[in-house]
């Protein structure tokens, strides 16, 4: 880790996904750019490697977007950290090319993010939570140019403190439960779902349920079912059926970076338009290949006169109850709502995620940051907290931003424009 020893950056990244990668690799290819173009970063990451959505690397899923939307080509195509240089450097080019396929697999996309973190490794910290961001007290008629951030070690031990000039918060998705329902061994959330699969004997899961209509949803039922022969696998999907993700080239553009300008301007009215018609390209959906796939193997099923694959359409879950050493789920099915309860081994409750929040990391300091009518962050084009004269430090945000930025908020979409906008941001600020 570089400048460890002042501990004052220009730069603290909260969260080492993909947003925050693609951040560190926009200030190395600052730092080249130029002399002088160098600025303290470090990174922190409570994960004890780099990992994303690790428990979700099913086999065979595939990425929902494009391989050249990867962490730097719409930003720098000639960047030496794209995906391609990444196939280059693994002697798979010309294979990958025969393959014909926009969207590798999230295994093979895991390992070209991991030999991109390996080169800047030396920025990160893994293994350390950030706890807190605060403002330091100062006596002085000028608002202090430095954050304090606190930092656990991975026992939670608090200890160290680091100063930023700026933060940029990318902590990701936060898990959402339906109502009523707790984690435990048997409840499982998609997110932790291979981590807490592979702690069981899957001999003895018999019956196991996902509920939810999205793409986690439909690919743990396809896991689960091809891995589980002798197993019935009970499908609660609010919907009628799954609902294809709309991937179509006119809708796509609504992932394309100039996008972000026209929600960002736009009115309500546009901003709603967004939301109205394009909420399907995301949310809810799943790929029409994943579709088909389970179909086909319901189908196979009924020819050979087994159904150990149950839809249950219309169906929400809405509590579970430990009874023994039975899961048992409460299900409201039906154009009645009727009530119903089905037991089983385990649940997984693919069901979504909420979006970034970083309230609790920001405590006190939240009250200089403003909020718009309906409470949320106001956020400025490039990113960045608004916030009252009382603060001066730079306050980003890489997520949680649906609100003021758009669709791409929480996907890799534009994490390579975005990134560069923050850099850009930072540098303007910094000579100003
Ligand atoms: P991400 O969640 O990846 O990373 C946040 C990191 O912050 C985590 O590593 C976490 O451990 C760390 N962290 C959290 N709090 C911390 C703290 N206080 N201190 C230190 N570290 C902290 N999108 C897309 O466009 N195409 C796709 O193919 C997919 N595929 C996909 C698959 C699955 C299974 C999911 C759940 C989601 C997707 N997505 C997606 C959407 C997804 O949000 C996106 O791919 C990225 O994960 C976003 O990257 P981030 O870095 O913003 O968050
Ligand atoms: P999601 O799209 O938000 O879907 C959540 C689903 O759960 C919805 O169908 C929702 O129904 C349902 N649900 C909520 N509460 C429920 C309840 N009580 N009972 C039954 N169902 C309930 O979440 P996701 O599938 O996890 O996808 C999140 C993001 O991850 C998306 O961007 C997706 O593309 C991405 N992802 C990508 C991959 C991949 O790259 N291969 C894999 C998985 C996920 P309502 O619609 O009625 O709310």
């Amino acid at each position: 880790m570089r400048n460890r020893e002042h501990e004052i950056y220009d730069v603290v990244g909260i969260g080492f996904g993909p947003s925050n990668l693609s951040l560190a690799i926009a200030l190395e290819e600052y730092a080249a750019s130029g002399p002088g173009n160098e600025m303290s970063a470090v990174f922190f990451e409570r994960q004890s490697s780099f990992g994303w959505h690790r428990s979700m690397l099913l086999p065979s899923a595939t990425m929902q977007i494009s391989f050249l939307k990867d962490l730097v080509t719409f930003r720098n195509p000639t960047s030496s950290f794209s995906f391609i240089a990444y196939l280059h450097a693994s002697g798979r080019l010309p294979q990958f090319v025969n393959n014909q396929d926009f969207f590798p697999t999230r295994q093979e996309f895991h390992q070209y993010l991991e030999w991109a973190q390996a080169q800047v490794a030396d920025r990160v910290v893994y293994g350390s939570e950030v706890t807190s961001i605060r403002q330091p007290f100062s006596a002085a008629p000028q608002p202090p140019d430095r954050l304090l951030l606190e930092v656990a070690d991975a026992a939670g031990r608090a200890g160290r403190v680091i100063e930023a000039r700026n933060v940029v918060i990318s902590t990701g998705l936060v898990p959402s439960m339906p109502a009523g329902t707790e984690r435990d061994e048997r409840v499982w959330h998609s997110s932790e779902f291979l981590e807490k699969y592979r702690r069981m004997n899957p001999r003895e899961l018999r019956r196991v349920a996902v509920a939810g209509a999205g793409q986690s949803a439909a690919e743990i039922t396809r896991f689960l079912y091809d891995e589980l022969p002798h197993a019935q696998v009970f499908a609660a999907v609010p919907s009628y059926g799954y609902s294809v993700a709309d991937d179509t080239p006119f809708a796509n553009r609504i992932f394309d970076p100039e996008a972000v300008d026209d929600y960002y301007f736009g009115t309500e009215q546009t901003r709603g338009a967004f939301w109205r018609y394009h909420r399907n390209t995301n949310y809810s959906v799943v790929d029409g290949d994943v579709i088909r796939e389970l179909y086909r193997r319901s189908y196979d099923d009924e020819v050979r006169g087994v159904s150990r694959l149950e839809f249950l359409n219309l169906t929400m879950v809405t509590g579970v109850k430990r009874v023994g050493a039975e899961t048992r789920v409460s299900l409201q099915s039906g154009p009645d709502a009727e009530v119903r309860e089905l037991n089983v081994d385990v649940l997984v409750c693919a069901t979504g995620y909420d979006p970034m929040e970083p309230t609790g990391l920001l405590g006190d300091l939240d009250r200089l940051c403003l909020r718009d009518e309906a409470g949320r962050y106001r956020v400025e084009r490039d990113y960045r907290i608004a916030t009252s004269p009382e603060s001066r430090c730079g306050i980003y945000l890489q997520g949680g931003t649906e609100h003021t930025h758009g669709l791409t908020s929480s996907l890799l979409s534009n994490i390579a424009v975005r990134s560069g906008e923050i850099v850009d941001s930072i540098v303007a600020r910094r000579t100003a």
